[in-house]
């Protein structure tokens, strides 16, 4: 969570910046007054110092680039018991003396991007010739004077099959450093105008499992960070790593299960059935529209409880026994309670789908009428069929009026003939 930029207070000293990356997320041509005046950075340090938080991220544009103000901003937060400060450069301009200061005013740690291990594509990505040379001397004064060194390479479509030998790089050339933030281009700023620049996550996938394995290795702390890959793009057995399945978690899909997209990342078609859906924030809108969604494929299916047992999920039985505790301690990313009646304080409990079986025939009243506070938690409802003449066009409206996702038609019978005009009158509704 330390490393997750969203939770972290950041003061941005200035927009101006001496490099010029062709996917800079905050470019200094969107900013008529680059520098804030100092009192006013000063104001941001306060508010900062009031609101409690433990670490202090300075960046910008280039924040090297105001020496002494960041050295006094350094110096003051320090004093004023910030345990934490961490500066994010391009580290072009840190020398081993101006390391030194940055050191004695109390910098922790810093976040480099170093684009990449290959000087002509770290430049290129850059968008200054020359740039790789001094980014590499910056890290190593920065381990020199003692500050933790974090790096984030920001893959892109140039460097995303060079990924592995990224991590073979640090491991051999900057074994100081500990952790790489894998983060890829996001489609902001200049990326916004050029999406060409996003990896392909089908191309990606494999290079980041290599990457993980090789670091793993070598002892070297692989972030899957906030606004970072999906789950499926190499993360799906490292979700303890995955700053979006951490927040899930942790953040409170207790209480809203499952990570609904603030800002622009959304989920596709398939993801649906996807059982990290819970835990996974999807992809950028701007992926799925230029790239249709590639390489974005669930790597485990989800199962509903009557249909048999599935990986990465649990089932906790209702019928008639409490859930309550079960469901509490119940950490798969796919948490479904398996009942045929809602009662009350079940809605408020943290499972992420819901499994409600139920007679077609006679539904219950009480819980249909309590799927509505399931919020965006997957409901599915699998109707037990009797000899009993049921009007299932009647009984789908109500399900779904109710959000209902998924109906399966259970036990015996020749509804088969039923499905294709039901699957047209819902099309919204997964029926099988
Ligand atoms: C805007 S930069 C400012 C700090 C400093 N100039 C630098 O380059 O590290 C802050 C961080 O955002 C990252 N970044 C910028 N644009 C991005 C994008 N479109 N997608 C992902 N990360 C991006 C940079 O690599 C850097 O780690
Ligand atoms: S398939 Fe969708 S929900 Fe599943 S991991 Fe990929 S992006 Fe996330």
């Amino acid at each position: 969570m330390e490393n997750s930029h969203r939770t972290k207070g950041l003061i941005r000293l200035t927009m101006a910046c001496n490099e010029r990356c062709p996917f800079c997320n905050v470019p200094v041509e969107d900013y008529p007054s680059p520098t804030p005046a100092e009192d006013d950075t000063m104001r941001e340090l306060d508010e900062f110092v009031r609101s409690g938080e433990r670490t202090l991220t300075l960046s910008g544009g280039e924040p090297t680039l105001l020496r002494k103000r960041l050295l006094r901003v350094i110096a003051e937060a320090r004093g004023r018991g910030v345990p934490h400060v961490e500066l994010q450069t391009n580290a072009v301009l840190v020398t081993p003396a101006f390391a030194g200061e940055l050191a004695a005013a109390g910098l922790t740690s810093a976040f480099v991007s170093l684009l990449s291990h290959l000087p002509a594509e770290h430049d290129a990505l850059a968008g200054l010739p020359g740039a790789f040379a001094p980014c590499l001397a910056g890290i190593d004064a920065l381990l020199d004077a003692g500050v933790r060194v974090t790096l984030n390479p920001v893959v892109a479509r140039s460097t995303q099959a060079l990924l592995p030998d990224y991590i073979r790089f640090v491991l051999e050339r900057l074994p100081r450093v500990r952790s790489v933030s894998l983060s890829a281009v996001q489609p902001h700023g200049r990326a916004a105008h050029d999406p060409t620049l996003l990896p392909d996550y089908d191309v990606l996938a494999p290079m980041v499992r290599e990457a993980r394995g090789l670091a793993e290795a070598g002892g070297l702390e692989l972030l899957n960070p906030y606004c970072g890959l999906p789950a499926c793009v190499g993360w799906a057995d490292g979700l303890a790593r995955s700053v979006e399945a951490i927040e899930a978690r942790d953040g409170g899909w207790r209480t809203t299960p499952g990570i609904e997209n603030r800002g622009d990342k959304t989920h596709g078609p398939d993801c649906a059935r996807c059982v990290l859906r819970p835990v996974c924030g999807g992809a950028w809108r701007a992926y799925w529209e230029t790239r249709e969604g590639r390489g974005l494929v669930p790597p485990v299916e989800i199962v509903e409880p009557w249909t048999g047992d599935g990986a990465m999920q649990e089932v906790v039985r209702g019928f008639g026994a409490s859930p309550a505790a079960a469901l509490l301690a119940a950490s798969a990313p796919t948490v479904w309670l398996w009942t045929d009646r809602l009662t009350d304080g079940e809605p408020d409990l943290p499972f992420t789908h819901l499994a409600l079986e139920v007679e077609a025939a006679r539904p219950d009243a009480a819980s249909v009428a309590r799927l509505v506070r399931l919020g965006n938690r997957r409901v599915h409802v699998g109707l037990r069929l009797g000899s009993a003449p049921v009007d299932l066009f009647a009984l789908m409206r109500v399900l779904v009026a109710r959000g209902v996702h998924a109906i399966t038609l259970l036990g015996a019978g020749d509804w088969e003939r039923s499905l294709p005009p039901l699957r047209r009158a819902f099309p919204g509704v997964e029926l099988r």
